[in-house]
């Protein structure tokens, strides 16, 4: 058995050979034993349930509510340090200073806690929520706890405990300067456990001017690695956020535990299951309703005229 190999190497191939771990599709192989998204409902039953995430959101299907308003954000400008880590499934920074989201039909305040990345390989296919089948190269996720609880378990324990505002990456032919400090530190991230400092980054700096923030989805879902509890209150922007694509395929150059290239890590979307996905009124099919009695009336003038 090759798991006997050495000593040196015994609690490292144990480990592989428990095939208790999860991973990404990529990942998977005839020798990787770990568990594809097919089996991560052995890992943890939850992933199995019916309002994982994440899902494909058919605009036709959404349903406009009006107490979807604009975001209240605080914090977002504040300008921090923060320690970006390759954790093995993702690259991820914790957020040190205090931020909060509140409106948006939020129930109550929630506390920014960490942001992390879904991509695929190069500027390929690798968000998580698809938009009418549409898969975005990349998709940002900041997650949030409501403000009253001081750790993520036992926010997870509520149904609602658990916000994250999710936005997706298109391939753009113009470098995305805001980008160049993050693109570069993922240099100095490449192998599992690897951290350096991200120096004087905001939350707003990853987001804005790019994104409408009056325009989103929401609906009611779960984390998208394991253990997928149902704890999450999902708003998905519609706008993305440009990247050339030499900053995409610089997330491909990360590496997995075992050394292989990082990509592909996303779980495929989720049965919907009955659920309603709801759309903020700054939506954009109001706007093509908009615009269709727009033409439609100035075809009318137009009749009118000959
Ligand atoms: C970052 O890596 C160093 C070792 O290089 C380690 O001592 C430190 O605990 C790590 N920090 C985090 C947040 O993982
Ligand atoms: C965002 O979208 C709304 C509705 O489509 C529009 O009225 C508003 O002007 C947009 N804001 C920006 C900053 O583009
Ligand atoms: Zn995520």
């Amino acid at each position: 058995m090759r798991c006997l190999l050495s000593a040196y190497l015994l609690p490292l191939i144990l480990h592989a050979c428990t095939g208790a771990d999860w991973c990404y599709q990529t990942q998977v192989s005839c020798d990787s034993h770990c568990k594809g998204p097919e089996k991560w409902r052995e890992v943890n039953a939850d992933c199995g349930k019916d309002r994982q995430s994440p899902i494909n959101i058919v605009t036709k299907q959404t349903k406009l509510d009006e107490r979807l308003t604009p975001f209240r954000f605080t914090g977002y400008q504040t300008v921090f340090d923060g320690t970006l880590k390759n954790n093995g499934h993702s690259v991820q920074v914790s957020i040190p200073v205090p931020a909060t989201i509140s409106g948006g039909n939020l129930a109550e305040p929630y506390k920014a806690v960490q942001f992390h990345l879904h991509w695929g390989i190069s500027s390929g296919p690798g968000s998580e929520h698809t938009i009418d089948g549409e898969q975005y190269p990349m998709e940002l996720h900041i997650v949030h706890m409501k403000q009253k609880y001081i750790r993520i378990e036992d926010a997870l324990k509520d149904p609602s405990g658990v916000a994250v505002l999710g936005f997706f990456y298109e391939v753009s032919s113009t470098t995305n300067r805001k980008y160049d400090l993050f693109a570069h530190a993922l240099r100095s991230v490449q192998n599992t456990n690897g951290n350096t400092t991200l120096r004087k980054i905001s939350l707003n700096q990853l987001i804005l001017p790019e994104v409408n923030m009056t325009n989103y989805y929401r609906y009611d879902g779960s984390l998208t690695t394991p253990g997928c509890t149902e704890a999450v209150v999902w708003t998905v922007f519609e706008k993305p956020i440009p990247l050339d694509s030499e900053q995409l395929q610089a997330f491909s150059s990360l590496k997995f535990r075992d050394g292989k290239p990082m990509v592909g890590t996303f779980r495929p979307v989720q049965p919907r299951n009955g659920r309603v996905v709801y759309r903020s009124s700054g939506g954009t099919l109001l706007v093509s309703v908009f615009l269709l009695m727009a033409s439609i009336s100035t075809a009318f003038t137009i009749t009118r005229l000959n």
